[in-house]
């Protein structure tokens, strides 16, 4: 098979974490022989400082004549700091989101016995945890009309959705629920909020075209809760922009790390995979990020292009480095092996290169001991 991948390598740790799951790609590529190439484009504060926009139209065309599109991270300090800033780089997303139409983002969840130390909450909580969010992408607050009064002491900001809108993403959400445990969970604010009510009324008009699927209502505010204190009882997820944004980073920490969760973003024909961590600036250039969010947005890819085996390899590979305690900082802060070592490992592990007895010194060499 032969793809043509947009790779926008974007800020912080998003260029290093992007460049391992090229190598995974590549080691699939290699593997099972199929043909990726790659084009490079910029967004967020790296096109803000080498263009002047956050998303420059070159950008958008590469992503349009690709078949689907890699991304690293977003977001600066110096902007987040900086609420009078016009030009931000998480514009840039916000645009790129639009202009190809992808208007469901999917982020499964699922946690990690090896992690299980590593969650804010208990272990029986945590086993046989695995849902899936379907969050609304382009429409909502993120994109309703915004003011501020000439005096700045004002400040409004519209949701506005429609029935098509809300439709086209609950349809997605349904078929993933037949395609699961059965469930689907949609998450709102019905009991004040005019466009949660018109959410429950489109889902609840739909769901007896998926008599198989149960359909539960939950307002956010418990959602909120239920995640932290059963988080089992979830299998698919359904909700809007600025609910799914929240609480799907509140479910990110569930398995033990933020830097682990991968995410698929498509629409009408596009299709972008990103990690759901941000560019965690403080990490950036040291080769110390978890490469596992990238990687298995990688997965999802290949599992977008059909290519279910590829999707599974990759996954098995990633779960052997966990597994065995081939893990970043975030995961071990003492004895942590480098963003590039993982991602080579994977690599290797996926041509099959790993012998089973492990070259310990060589892979001790490339591990960080601060003790
Ligand atoms: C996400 C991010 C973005 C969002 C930001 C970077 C604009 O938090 O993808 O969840 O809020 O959608
Ligand atoms: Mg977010």
């Amino acid at each position: 098979m032969e793809k043509k991948i947009a790779v926008i390598l974007g800020d912080g740790i998003g260029p290093e974490v992007t460049k391992q799951s090229i190598r995974v790609l590549d080691a699939i590529a290699k593997q099972f022989n199929h043909k990726f190439t790659y084009e490079y484009a910029l967004m967020g504060a790296d096109a803000i400082d080498k263009t002047g926009s956050p998303l420059p139209d070159a950008t958008i065309e590469t992503c349009l004549n690709s078949d689907a599109i890699l991304f690293g991270a977003i977001g600066h300090p110096k902007y987040d700091n900086d609420p009078s800033a016009k030009v931000r780089p998480e514009q840039g997303l916000l645009k790129l989101r639009k202009s190809l139409q992808l208007f469901a983002n999917i982020r499964p969840v699922h946690t990690f016995p090896a992690l299980h130390h590593l969650s804010p909450l208990k272990s029986k909580q945590l086993e046989g945890v695995d849902f899936i969010i379907y969050r609304e992408l382009t429409g909502g607050i993120y994109f309703g009309n915004k003011t501020l009064s000439e005096d700045g002491t004002q400040a409004s900001d519209d949701c506005t959705y429609t029935t098509a809108e809300i439709e086209r993403i609950a349809h997605l959400a349904f078929k993933a629920a037949q395609q699961r445990k059965k469930k689907l969970t949609l998450v709102d604010k019905a009991n004040v909020l005019e466009t949660s009510r018109l959410w429950r009324k489109v889902v609840q008009n739909i769901a007896p075209q998926y008599a198989d699927v149960k359909l539960d209502l939950l307002f956010v505010d418990n959602a909120a809760m239920q995640l932290i204190v059963n988080p089992k009882q979830f299998d698919v997820i359904l909700t809007d922009n600025l609910f799914g944004d929240i609480l799907s980073d509140e479910a990110s920490v569930i398995t033990g790390s933020l830097g682990l969760l991968p995410s698929a973003s498509i629409g009408n024909g596009g299709a972008l995979f990103e990690p759901i961590h941000g560019s965690y600036p403080q990490a950036a250039g040291k080769d110390i990020a978890n490469p596992l969010g990238s990687i298995f947005s990688a997965a999802m890819m290949l599992y977008h292009f059909g290519l279910t085996a590829e999707a599974a390899k990759v996954r098995a590979a990633a779960q052997w480095t966990l597994d065995n305690g081939f893990v970043s900082k975030d995961i071990d802060p003492m004895n942590f092996y480098f963003t590039s070592t993982i991602g080579e490992l994977i690599a290797d592990f996926i041509q099959d290169k790993i012998p089973s007895e492990l070259h310990e010194e060589n892979i001790q060499l490339r591990k960080s001991t601060i003790i």
